[in-house]
């Protein structure tokens, strides 16, 4: 709530009167004095926070249990086990066509599994798809997004489907709009947008949202200006403090190392490798770091081959 109340106090005066038409407060009297309307808002605000209580994941966030996926004859994923708890972020990594995309295109719902189950939030997917997929946040690889809605459409039409509240989407877009420097993009056409530009309005589509996230995202620093991966990651740690859960697919191994609890490797869809940074290490006495983990567990470390 402390943080609600920073947004809305640095909200203008045309927005104030916007929310306050939405949280339904008579405005009479056309020159109410900034600070009396503020307090009205703010303490609205503070019975809303303190009626309703404060949903959280099930544990664990994400389940996944002999999963396999197969195109054809070919697996893109063998036996993948995974559970992920709530304040946890994995880190995918592996090489090109390791199965990262596809494991996410699994836990999202996009794809189905050849054999396995999945679990979101403590439902199945194929039985409860709906619950399941009510809570994930999902950046795909390839961003894509309704091309001819405008950016300020589109957030709208985010969260009236997620069934936000009007007050509560006043304050977050405003939030999210100046966190990832939205403002001069909300008339544009989604279409018309830099690939940097739309991973901030999907991004932005997500936290707009009621938190807590399961978070499945896909390359997300890829595109993305140095501000706008150090405000990723800032915010990825906050909402996993709160409470959230992610898994994000990298192939730039510093961010990962730097970001992620836990990380699961992945080769020619097995997992080979999986633990936190210092359990990998524990494992791998030659190795210092992540990327050189990543190496070994990959195909070797190239010096060693020659290069
Ligand atoms: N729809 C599909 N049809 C056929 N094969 C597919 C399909 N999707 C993925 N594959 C195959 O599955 C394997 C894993 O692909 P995936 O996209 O999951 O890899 P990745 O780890 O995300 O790789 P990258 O780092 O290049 O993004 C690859 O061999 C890929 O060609
Ligand atoms: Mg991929």
């Amino acid at each position: 709530m402390v943080h609600e109340h920073d947004v809305v106090q640095g909200m203008t005066g045309e927005e104030l009167v916007g929310l306050a038409r939405a949280l339904k407060i008579p405005l009479t009297n056309r020159t109410i004095p900034r600070s009396r309307l503020l307090d009205t808002i703010l303490k609205i605000l503070e019975t809303l926070e303190t009626a309703g209580s404060k949903p959280s994941l099930h544990s664990p966030a994400i389940k996944l249990q002999s999963v396999d996926k197969r195109f054809g004859n070919k697996f893109a994923i063998r036996n993948l086990n995974l559970s992920i708890k709530p304040g946890e972020i994995i880190g995918l990594v592996g090489p090109n066509g390791a199965g990262k995309t596809t494991t996410l295109r699994i836990i999202t719902g996009i794809i189905a599994p050849s054999r396995g189950t999945v679990a979101v939030d403590g439902f199945d997917m194929k039985k409860k798809p709906l619950q399941a997929k009510q809570r994930i946040g999902y950046i795909p690889e390839r961003p894509t997004c309704y091309q001819s809605l405008r950016v300020r459409e589109y957030l709208t039409f985010v969260a009236r489907v997620y069934g936000v509240p009007k007050p509560t989407m006043l304050i977050r877009l405003k939030e999210y709009t100046e966190l990832f420097q939205l403002k001069p993009l909300l008339s544009s056409f989604i279409g018309t947008l830099s690939r940097g530009n739309l991973q901030r309005i999907l991004l932005a589509g997500i936290f707009v949202r009621e938190p807590p996230y399961v978070l499945a995202l896909d390359e997300p620093i890829y595109g993305l200006d140095p501000r706008g991966a150090w405000i990723l990651k800032k915010l990825v740690r906050k909402i996993r403090d709160e409470g959230s859960c992610a898994v994000i697919s990298t192939h730039t191994l510093e961010i990962a190392q730097g970001l992620c609890d836990r990380f699961v490797i992945m080769n020619e869809g097995d997992v080979v490798g999986e633990g936190t940074l210092e359990e990998l290490l524990a494992q791998h006495k030659s190795a210092l770091t992540l990327e050189e983990v990543f190496l070994e567990l990959t195909g070797g470390i190239p010096e060693e081959q020659g290069v």
